[in-house]
């Protein structure tokens, strides 16, 4: 007889949604199958060699210690590359004691949410917003807002009223290429962000894993720029170099940083102290730059095939974003599609995207998908859009009337 485990289960666990992209990962998984559903960054980039370099010296040169119990805060030497690097791309003033190193990026979400968050506390986040984040954030039970997104940024008029009305105090968003929507905010958006997070008093937790992946126009300062004592900057290695190592770090002010390194050893003890010395290696010795330009010079590639596939194969009336970094594309069917009904019939035709409901916690996305341009070819982008949009036509054929 099975145990009947659904009294012990806790109302934490319970509020957490699942992930709809990792179970059509799971289905994606087989050869023959196209995805655009994933967040994977291209495995044909991961720097294997100067990585297998960079594992080799530090076993040679210091596996005794690499191979040890560390501290909660992480490899020092790595949190001052950080420092350094941050501070002279975007004029921060970042220092090392500020840094955790963290397990991804995704640990800073959950241990940020750990920190702040009490039951049915207000928590404002952009709309559409990272499922990651709702899901970590769901754990610790908050009454979720949503504002909605401009091409230019989170729309501030509306983030102010929503202030106004729930006495939110905290805000999540990302501000570079943005997942789902790929937007990002504008340099006006970040500086009248800031003066009005000044103004009522609100935490931003600004999260940034694809600031290294522009590919066009220009860099921009994070919103940490201009309000370093209220915004907690959250970065990641696993754009920057690859994902399976696991290692991301969040800047936080001075005050925070006990609280938050005991939320790290109570979870954790550390994140991996023999791949925090690897990265370091790999950052030291090679010129991080010339990796960088292979992903994104490949990146943007993948990005206009997609765009030049939507104008060739989808319905008039479709919309999209058109992101100068990071991974992924938005669009919008015209009215009347549903693109839950629509991904039901892709994987038939084994391609897969993720629907838009899953980037929202109320209401919204019906007509949206999120599409992955990072993870395919310029071919199979192409394979892959064609498939679909044939797939879109089954339910309207009448708006593919080109005029
Ligand atoms: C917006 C955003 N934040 C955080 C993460 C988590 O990244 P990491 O691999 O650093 O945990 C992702 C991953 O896709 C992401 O898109």
């Amino acid at each position: 007889m099975n145990f009947n485990y659904e009294s012990l289960i806790s109302e934490s666990c319970k509020n957490i949604p699942r992930s709809f992209i990792r179970e059509i990962l799971e289905i994606a998984e087989h050869p023959d199958f196209i995805s655009f559903a994933g967040g994977l960054p291209n495995p044909a980039y991961f720097p294997l060699e100067q990585m297998n370099k960079a594992f080799q010296k530090v076993m040679e040169n210091d596996g005794r210690e690499a191979l040890q119990y560390s501290g909660s805060q992480g490899f020092l030497p790595l949190r001052e590359f950080i420092c350094k690097r941050y501070n002279s791309l975007y004029a921060t003033k970042m220092c090392p004691q500020n840094i955790i190193i963290t397990n991804g990026s995704q640990q800073a979400l959950d241990m940020l949410g750990k920190l702040f968050i009490n039951q049915e506390d207000p928590l404002i986040l952009e709309k559409p917003s990272y499922l990651g984040a709702i899901q970590a954030f769901s754990a610790y039970l908050p009454d979720f807002h949503q504002v909605h997104l401009t091409e230019n940024g989170i729309d501030l008029n509306e983030l102010e009223d929503v202030i106004t009305k729930t006495n939110a105090r905290i805000l999540y968003g990302i501000p570079n290429f943005q997942n789902p929507s790929g937007i990002s905010y504008s340099e006006e958006t970040r500086k009248e962000l800031a003066i009005l997070l000044e103004w009522h008093g609100i935490i931003f937790i600004e999260d940034d894993p694809y600031n290294e992946i522009r590919f066009e126009g220009t860099p921009l300062p994070p919103v940490f720029s201009h309000l370093p004592e209220q915004v907690i900057w959250c970065g990641s290695f696993s754009k920057m170099i690859a994902p399976g190592i696991r290692t991301g770090w969040m800047c936080a002010p001075d005050e925070l940083i006990p609280k938050l390194l005991r939320i790290k050893q109570a979870s954790d003890l550390q994140s991996n102290n023999l791949i925090q010395r690897v990265i370091f290696r790999f950052l030291n010795d090679n010129e991080p730059e010339e990796h960088l330009q292979k992903v994104k010079s490949a990146y943007k590639k993948q990005k206009d095939t997609m765009i030049k596939a939507i104008r060739e194969f989808f319905p008039e009336g479709s919309v999209h974003t058109n992101p100068e970094g990071g991974m992924f594309i938005w669009l919008t069917l015209p009215d009347g599609f549903d693109t839950e009904k629509v991904i039901e019939k892709s994987l038939q035709k084994k391609v897969a995207f993720v629907p838009g409901k899953s980037f929202f916690t109320a209401e919204g996305g019906s007509r949206n998908m999120r599409l992955n341009f990072s993870n395919a070819s310029e071919e199979i982008i192409m394979e892959g859009m064609k498939r679909l949009g044939e797939t879109i036509k089954e339910f309207a054929p009448d708006k593919f009337v080109k005029v």
